[in-house]
């Protein structure tokens, strides 16, 4: 189709939404996207779908170098593109550092080595994230062409800072949407998320919420190092850049905290019990969706596994390509299971790929996970995969490598639907055993079975939900009425540390007069008693 016609139809199909849901409901908003990329854009891009679906007319803004938002091709959605100083390649090769760093290097530093490797690379990022902001905030030109646009709304995921700067610039409301940061630091320090240290725990992977004396301890000293850390080291030149832009002083944090709703993608079959605030909501699994037939030629090798079925095997998108020392060890593993292997793997095919193992570029993960012959999932534990698998109730053999990986691993494996295997330590036959377990041993299976009826059983689909609540924050205006007044609380404030201090100053107070008291009358005592003895 040619450009002028494509438009057209865009303009056509918009027209078309917006009237029909004017007629409708009269409640057509107009919503700006804050970019998110790589599997965070996946997610987004189904919410706003939806939104478009219901007549909103949804701007995404857009680096001119990303990895997955393509907005050359037709969509429902316009395209403000932002021309950034990096390219696509830059972008590609800072990741490829990052995952080199996360798989080989890492083991072999020691810790603090490890940190200043991963704050190093992580500059990188940071740097690209900022260059994306001045292409917004330094351009008064598209700043005053977003404002005559009267947007309703900003959706932004706080993992890709500067959607909130946007959204105090064009004094708007703004809603976060994303999965939850490691160890919740921005929702807890942020946006005001009560965690108490006893049992909501802090570190990624390590702990579950029965802790022991010396795990509590762990954690409340981590949970303190994350406070400094975080508020003194990751956000302090994001910090500045906030006030720099908006002319008074302010914090990353602080920005983040007038969030109208923090839409989370997990939900209770995933989270341990813990408290909540109003302004928060569960749209885990807001992605899946029932199996839909498999190509043929993969129908064919999943039903030529007889009663052993299936095992599906995929480390994500981000891992195209393993050392040929894993790759084989990973192949002679699964060459020895009697189930048949369908992996997604993208590198050299392995010498000791087994004749029950067929590699693919790409797999229909969700229709694979909900065919009634899939026994097992080998996953690295990315919480798309991981909803999946809680959605089609599948046992999971769990390699984490980085981000919130670990963590989610750990939960399943608290809930008893996960084994854990260590890609950098693990043989052969530890995969063999993990698979076998979550296989014959039929508590994974059950525990698995448990978690897909609670997902299941919700009163309303998280994608409803997300919608649900992104559109009652465009008819209100806001959600100031689910907001704590956390947020206006110093930290010693909100401990009452102050009124402690005062209550302990005044009992010692107290303490001290009556001993002075008593002191003073012993004494008068004493001296009376010796009078009357020398009388
Ligand atoms: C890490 O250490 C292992 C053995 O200790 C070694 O085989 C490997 O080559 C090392 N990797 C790097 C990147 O130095
Ligand atoms: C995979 O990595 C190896 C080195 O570890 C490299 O030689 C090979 O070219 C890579 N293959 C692909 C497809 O990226
Ligand atoms: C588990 O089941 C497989 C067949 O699926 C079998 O080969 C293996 O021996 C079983 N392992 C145990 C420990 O029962
Ligand atoms: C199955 O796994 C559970 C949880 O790890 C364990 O408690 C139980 O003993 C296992 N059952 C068998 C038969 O191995």
């Amino acid at each position: 189709m040619r450009p002028a016609a494509m438009v057209l139809k865009k303009w056509l199909l918009l027209v078309l939404w917006v009237q029909e849901c004017c007629w409708g409901s009269g409640a057509c908003g107009k919503v700006l996207v804050w970019p998110t990329d790589a599997s965070h854009w996946l997610n987004l891009k189904l919410v706003l779908e939806e939104l478009s679906l219901r007549g909103h007319a949804v701007t995404v803004l857009v680096p001119s170098a990303n990895l997955l938002i393509d907005y050359e091709s037709f969509s429902p959605f316009t395209f403000e593109v932002l021309p950034v100083p990096f390219t696509k390649e830059t972008f590609t090769a800072a990741l490829e550092d990052f995952l080199r760093l996360w798989l080989y290097e890492l083991p072999n530093l020691s810790y603090w080595e490890g940190m200043a490797k991963v704050v190093k690379v992580m500059a990188v990022f940071t740097e690209m994230s900022k260059q994306t902001c001045d292409s917004v905030v330094l351009n008064p030109r598209l700043i005053a062409k977003l404002r005559q646009e009267e947007f309703d709304l900003l959706i932004s995921d706080p993992l890709s800072p500067g959607g909130e700067l946007v959204a105090e610039l064009l004094e708007i409301p703004f809603v976060y949407t994303f999965r939850f940061s490691e160890g919740n630091t921005m929702e807890r320090l942020c946006g005001g998320l009560p965690a108490p240290p006893s049992y909501v725990p802090a570190i990624a992977g390590g702990l579950t919420d029965r802790m022991s004396f010396v795990e509590r301890m762990k954690n409340i000293i981590f949970y303190a190092l994350q406070d400094v850390l975080f508020h003194q080291v990751f956000w302090r030149e994001w910090s500045q850049y906030y006030s720099d832009v908006l002319g008074r002083p302010t914090t990353l944090c602080e920005t983040m905290g007038k969030a109208e709703m923090w839409l989370i993608r997990t939900y209770w079959d995933f989270e341990f019990p813990r408290p909540f605030l109003p302004n928060f909501e569960f749209v885990g699994g807001l992605h899946c969706q029932p199996a839909k037939p498999l190509p043929e030629e993969m129908e064919e090798f999943v039903q030529s596994s007889g009663e052993h079925g299936i095992v599906v095997f995929s480390l994500g998108s981000m891992i195209n390509n393993l050392t040929e020392e894993k790759s084989n060890m990973v192949a002679l593993a699964l060459s020895q299971i009697p189930q048949k292997v369908l992996w997604r793997y993208k590198g050299r095919k392995p010498d000791t790929l087994g004749a029950n193992t067929r590699v693919y570029d790409w797999i229909p993960q969700n229709d694979l996970l909900g065919h009634p012959k899939t026994k097992a999932f080998i996953t690295h534990g990315g919480t798309n995969g991981i909803y999946e698998a809680i959605y089609h109730g599948i046992p999971i053999v769990g390699i984490p490598m980085f981000a919130d990986q670990p963590d989610n691993i750990a939960h399943m494996k608290a809930k008893g639907m996960a084994v854990e295997l260590d890609l950098n330590t693990m043989k052969a036959q530890d995969l063999i055993d993990a698979l076998n377990t979550v296989i014959n041993n039929s508590s994974y299976k059950e525990n698995a079975m448990r978690l897909s009826q609670i997902h299941h059983d919700q009163p309303m689909k998280p994608l409803d939900r997300a919608v649900f609540w992104i559109e009652f924050v465009m008819r209100h205006k806001g959600a100031k009425h689910l907001r704590p007044a956390a947020h206006q609380l110093t930290w010693y404030q909100y401990h009452c540390l102050d009124v402690l201090a005062f209550l302990v100053a005044w009992a010692a107070a107290a303490v001290f007069i009556a001993v002075k008291c008593c002191c003073f009358c012993c004494k008068k005592c004493g001296r009376i008693d010796k009078k009357k003895k020398m009388e």
